[in-house]
């Protein structure tokens, strides 16, 4: 055999997300089958409410499905005990959420380190220069986030998210705080770091532009993955969105 498969970061099968019981359950999701492959950036989407967020959160690790199997690498979440699961998360998975959540006493290079130093592990100064390099903070390491741009915060996030090298990051509408400007940059960052540094990205949007960035776009409607686009542009997007809305 010559063929090698993608290497899977991260994948959900069948996967059931019931929120509340009886007559108010909500089925979050309904059903997704989904792997996301490593050295990729995925890009998921979908009208709010699809259950875009709950797929994530899931499949981070960061919430339990009601039936179906979640994995990281080749680790099933569910198999795992609350402090494996709080170390993998740790070690295994990085964050960027729409709220930037840096610390605010700590300086910016303190914050990029701090997973690292919360999990006793000492940094490789050469990747996190790397990562400095290519987040474009070199000259904002020893100021505290109130001292920057909400774009640089983010940045600064995304910097933390790479900082133990994960197996994924997971992003939830990562530039819905931001300014387009701001957030095309936080995008472009995002892209640099699949495409330069092998990393493999997951990220949650409602916005075109933003998924345009992706190598392939995920649709969620109702807690389900009805489409699928590789090579996506933000037209291309928009076009689908819009038969979606149509169709239902
Ligand atoms: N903690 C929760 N309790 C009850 N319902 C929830 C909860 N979180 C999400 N939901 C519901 O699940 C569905 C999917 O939500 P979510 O995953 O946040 O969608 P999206 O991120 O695509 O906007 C929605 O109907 C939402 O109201
Ligand atoms: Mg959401």
């Amino acid at each position: 055999m010559t063929t090698t498969a993608l290497r899977t970061a991260a994948r959900v099968v069948g996967a059931v997300k019931v929120y509340g019981g009886g007559d108010t359950a909500v089925h979050a999701l309904d059903g997704v089958d989904v792997d996301f492959p490593a050295g990729r950036f995925t890009a998921i989407m979908g009208p709010s409410g699809s259950g875009k967020s709950t797929l994530m959160h899931c499949a981070a690790g960061l919430d339990t499905l009601t039936s179906g199997a979640a994995y990281i690498g080749d680790t099933e979440l569910g198999a795992l005990d609350d402090r494996r699961l709080t170390l993998l998360r740790r070690d295994r998975v990085g964050f960027v959420f729409q709220a930037f959540n840096l610390v605010p006493t700590l300086t910016v290079e303190e914050n990029i380190t701090l997973p690292l130093d919360l999990a006793g592990r000492w940094g490789d100064r050469e990747w996190i220069d790397a990562l400095v390099g290519v987040v474009g903070l070199g000259d904002r390491l020893h100021h505290r986030p109130s001292e920057l741009s909400g774009g640089q915060q983010q940045r600064v996030a995304v910097a933390r998210a790479f900082a133990g090298r994960p197996d994924v990051v997971f992003a939830d509408e990562p530039t819905g705080n931001l300014d387009s400007r701001s957030g095309g940059e936080v995008l472009a960052l995002l892209g640099r770091a699949v495409r330069q540094m092998d990393r493999t990205v997951v990220m949650v949007t409602h916005d075109p532009v933003a998924a345009a960035h992706a190598d392939e776009v995920l649709f969620l409607a109702d807690g389900r993955l009805v489409d699928r686009m590789a090579s996506p542009t933000a037209d291309k997007v928009l076009d689908r969105m819009k038969a979606f809305e149509v169709r239902s």
